[in-house]
């Protein structure tokens, strides 16, 4: 009897959803701000272990679009700890063959922290051992809004038939272009909701939700869930393997 078919194919694009600094903060009596610093080291550690999992592209929640309603101080830590993510990581990732890019509405952002997330994608854009895409003020429903615009604004250029507008022609404009679909989505923290993230890409991907807040999640973990989604079966809408 044949074999249940199960995918013994890792995940080649996985998609975080960092959550859970404040709580790991707070509970020991420390600023929330200390939270987002442990949890970009950790960043550091998940980016190093991935591509030795077999990943080929790691997406990463950053800041999303409704982050902008938290305190003015943590918003602006936030910022700043980006800005220093990218200066203190550039060679680095670009040593390791990482290829670094943005997805997300850039025109709120600082200038500053701008040109440095542009300055990093450059260096980096050469890189193909590993695709780390870092959203920014990102949010699913803006990044499709913003596709839809542009889909408007070609056709009333005359640039594209009203008739041509599918699922690539979307897909085209959204800041993912390039980018496979996410195979697994993790979320930590014990939260389970998509918060905005990924809602085109994420139609078929697999989830898994950890209760691990972010600044605890460790490359063995994620080595764990790498190995679940291997074991698991895949439709796409077809029947289950016999
Ligand atoms: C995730 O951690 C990081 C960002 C959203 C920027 P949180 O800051 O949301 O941490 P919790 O959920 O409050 O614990
Ligand atoms: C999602 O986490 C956004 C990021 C991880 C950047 P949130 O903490 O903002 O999500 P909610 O508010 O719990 O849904
Ligand atoms: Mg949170």
């Amino acid at each position: 009897m044949a074999a249940k078919d199960i995918s013994a194919r890792g995940p080649v694009h996985v998609a975080i959803i960092m959550d859970g600094n404040g709580r790991w903060a707070t509970s020991r009596g420390w600023p929330r701000l200390i939270g987002h610093r442990r949890g970009a080291n950790r960043v550091r550690s998940i980016v190093r272990a991935a591509p030795t999992l077999g990943i080929r592209y790691l997406t990463i929640y950053a800041f999303s679009t409704e982050n902008w309603k938290r305190s003015t101080e943590e918003v602006l830590g936030l910022m700043s700890l980006f800005a220093r993510y990218i200066r203190n990581e550039a060679d680095k990732l670009h040593d390791a063959g990482v290829c670094v890019r943005f997805i997300g509405a850039r025109e709120r952002l600082e200038p500053a922290l701008r040109d440095l997330m542009a300055g990093i994608e450059e260096k980096t854009r050469h890189c193909s051992r590993l695709t780390l895409t870092i959203a920014i003020n990102y949010g699913g429903r803006d990044e499709l809004a913003r596709a839809a615009r542009r889909v408007a604004e070609d056709v009333a250029a005359g640039r594209l038939a009203a008739a041509d507008v599918d699922e690539r022609a979307l897909a085209d404009r959204l800041d993912t272009v390039g980018l496979p679909d996410p195979d697994l989505v993790i979320r930590t923290s014990g939260e389970s909701r998509i918060s905005n993230y990924l809602l085109w890409q994420s139609a078929y991907s697999e989830f898994e939700f950890t209760d691990t807040l972010w600044p605890d999640f460790t490359p063995d973990e994620l080595a764990k869930l790498v190995a679940r989604f291997s074991a698991r079966d895949r439709r796409f809408g077809g029947v289950a393997a016999e």
